[in-house]
């Protein structure tokens, strides 16, 4: 038997010189490893009457012909497959006069990226650096370092996506991390705005979605008062829209600003009638606002005794929808060509 054996790998390696191609691969592989009738097997059922000693020794060698055969077929595969190849690309014309299929279907920027290219030009004309932060951000920067404490309730309006076996690290609810994380890095006086992905875990509908965008924006320095964040923001909205649009300023509470408020824009989508997008208020929750809270300076490594400062966190996403008058938030990340060609 061992005889045999030893033949039948001798005829196997013989042929396989001969193999051209994968489909006579495919055959040789059947013809002698083949589970069911494949001369190997055949041969190996044969161990099953021999004596106990004599299938140990016969059973090695079986063993060794076996994988001799299976590693020269992923040779001989590697082999056929690289001269393949190399076969296709000699054989491969590029005409590189002919006329492009794409032409007249070339991509073009989302409406969310053509907002805030239009903002990050806005700002940094006014002198403000445009700064980035991890989307993947701890809890600490993302809540304690901004007056948020683990058992603080303002917690439970940014329900978030944590990491498994990662207890202290989401997916960022806010651009705000970055107002401490500038003030660490860069120090004052710093003006800046930060443009970004958020995410939130809340059922969505026309107005909420759980990924969207914001831009924060971060001024400190000596002697900021409120009449430098509503020139601001003024500035921005004229920017945005072209024009002046009907704004009011209300009370706002967030634990990182002191005094905070919510500034509202009137609803273009409806004029201020109400619509889905406006929740049928007919005004839209855009800026959010306020003086940079004492512990915040601090948190950033400042002195609030000598430094003050305004921040602003920007619903980018909604500003989109107003400028283009979207009436439904999932519009925008829904990936519908029909939608996102009219931009
Ligand atoms: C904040 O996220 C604060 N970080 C904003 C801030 C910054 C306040 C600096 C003061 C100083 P709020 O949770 O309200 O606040 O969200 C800010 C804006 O993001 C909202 O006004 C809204 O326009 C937008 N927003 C919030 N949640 C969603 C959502 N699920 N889908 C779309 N836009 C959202």
């Amino acid at each position: 038997m061992q005889e045999k054996l030893q033949n039948l790998k001798q005829d196997a390696l013989n042929l396989l010189n001969d193999v051209a191609n994968l489909v006579q691969l495919e055959e040789w592989e059947n013809k002698f490893l083949g589970r069911k009738s494949g001369e190997l097997t055949n041969l190996m059922k044969g161990l099953k009457d021999l004596s106990v000693e004599v299938k140990k020794i016969v059973g090695q060698v079986a063993n060794e012909v076996k994988q001799t055969l299976e590693t020269a077929v992923i040779k001989k595969r590697q082999q056929l497959v690289v001269a393949d190849f190399q076969k296709s690309i000699n054989q491969e014309k590029v005409d590189i006069s002919e006329p492009s299929l794409l032409a007249n279907n070339l991509g073009h920027f989302h409406p969310n990226t053509l907002v805030q290219k239009n903002l990050e030009e806005l700002f940094s004309s006014m002198g403000f650096l445009i700064l980035d932060g991890p989307e993947l951000e701890s809890e600490y920067f993302n809540f304690e370092s901004l007056n948020i404490p683990e058992s603080h309730p303002a917690r439970d309006m940014h329900d978030t996506f944590y990491i498994k076996d990662h207890k202290n690290w989401v997916l960022r609810t806010h651009t705000s991390p970055v107002q401490v994380r500038a003030l660490q890095k860069y120090g004052a006086p710093l003006r800046a705005v930060v443009p970004g992905r958020c995410f939130r875990n809340e059922s969505t509908d026309a107005a909420h979605e759980h990924t969207f965008y914001q831009l924060e924006g971060l001024v400190v320095d000596k002697d900021i008062s409120i009449s430098n964040l509503i020139g601001v923001m003024k500035e921005l909205l004229r920017g945005v829209f072209g024009r002046e649009v009907e704004v009011r300023l209300r009370p706002g509470f967030f634990p990182f600003v002191e005094p905070g408020f919510e500034l509202d824009m009137k609803c273009l989508v409806c004029g201020g009638k109400g619509c889905g997008a406006c929740k049928h208020s007919g005004w839209i929750e855009t800026l959010p606002c306020g003086l940079i809270h004492p512990k915040v300076l601090e948190f950033g490594g400042l002195n609030p005794k000598e430094w003050s400062g305004f921040a602003f966190g920007l619903g980018l996403t909604r500003l989109v929808m107003q400028k283009y008058a979207i009436e439904d938030i999932r519009n925008l990340l829904g990936g519908d060509l029909r939608f996102l060609k009219q931009f």
